[in-house]
């Protein structure tokens, strides 16, 4: 069994980054494949504030001092062998919400207990964007350095998109909107399939990483 946690970081309800995540998710969907689904919209989350609790008091049920909403994320996160994470692009990188998720993500690889727990972990990153040349890619890579910097391994959809999933939500990305729709990411066929892509991609590897785990 794979286990897909799909984490989303936009603060709109039902928003685009979130759709575009779903579509993903159901394109993997397999007798061997579970999903599960973490969004920051509605929920407390605090910023990390760097008081290394989790390096010098966490224990294996509990992971940070800061009580807020990330508490339920945190044994999704360990249980799964692959995150797929999707961001609106905000001044060309991924939204703060979604930033804050995973700096507190340090715990689960730095902290006392839960030592390099997200090395190996399969990482894909999906973003959406309301210009076609204003930020997307730099999102996507920014997610990545979170990724590395936990040791994990990246997913990639090969040659739709060089970094991951890449949406758009006004039309065509030129900026032009059709003020009743604002779900517009479901019209660009183009950026579900780079998501789509980017989602099968990090299967395989989480995979063949599982695989290789137990030989
Ligand atoms: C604070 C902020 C910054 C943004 N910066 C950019 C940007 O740099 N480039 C861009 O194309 N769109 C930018 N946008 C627009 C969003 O990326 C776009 O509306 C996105 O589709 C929202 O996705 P959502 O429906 O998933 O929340 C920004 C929006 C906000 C609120």
């Amino acid at each position: 069994m794979i286990r897909v946690l799909g984490i989303c970081g936009s603060p709109v309800k039902n928003s685009n980054a979130e759709l575009i995540l779903k579509d993903a998710l159901k394109a993997i969907e397999q007798d061997d494949v579970q999903t599960d689904f973490f969004g920051v919209q509605g929920k407390s989350i605090k910023d990390c504030i760097q008081c290394n609790w989790c390096m010098g008091e966490q224990s294996k049920e509990d992971f940070c001092a800061v009580r807020d909403d990330l508490q339920e994320l945190y044994p999704k996160v360990v249980k799964a062998d692959a995150l797929l994470v999707s961001s609106p692009v905000y001044l060309a990188r991924m939204s703060g919400h979604l930033a804050s998720v995973l700096d507190r993500l340090r715990c689960v690889h730095y902290g006392k207990h839960w030592t390099g727990g997200m090395k190996h972990k399969v990482g894909a990153a999906i973003a959406v964007s309301w210009y076609r040349n204003s930020g997307i890619e730099t999102t996507l890579t920014s997610i990545h350095w979170a990724f590395l910097t936990y040791q994990m391994v990246i997913g990639v959809p090969g040659s739709l998109s060089t970094f991951g999933g890449a949406g758009l939500t006004s039309l065509a990305g030129t900026g032009a909107f059709d003020v009743k729709d604002k779900h517009q990411v479901l019209k660009d066929e183009y950026g579900l399939n780079t998501a789509r892509a980017t989602a099968r991609s990090m299967l395989a590897l989480a995979k063949i990483i599982k695989a290789g785990k137990r030989a």
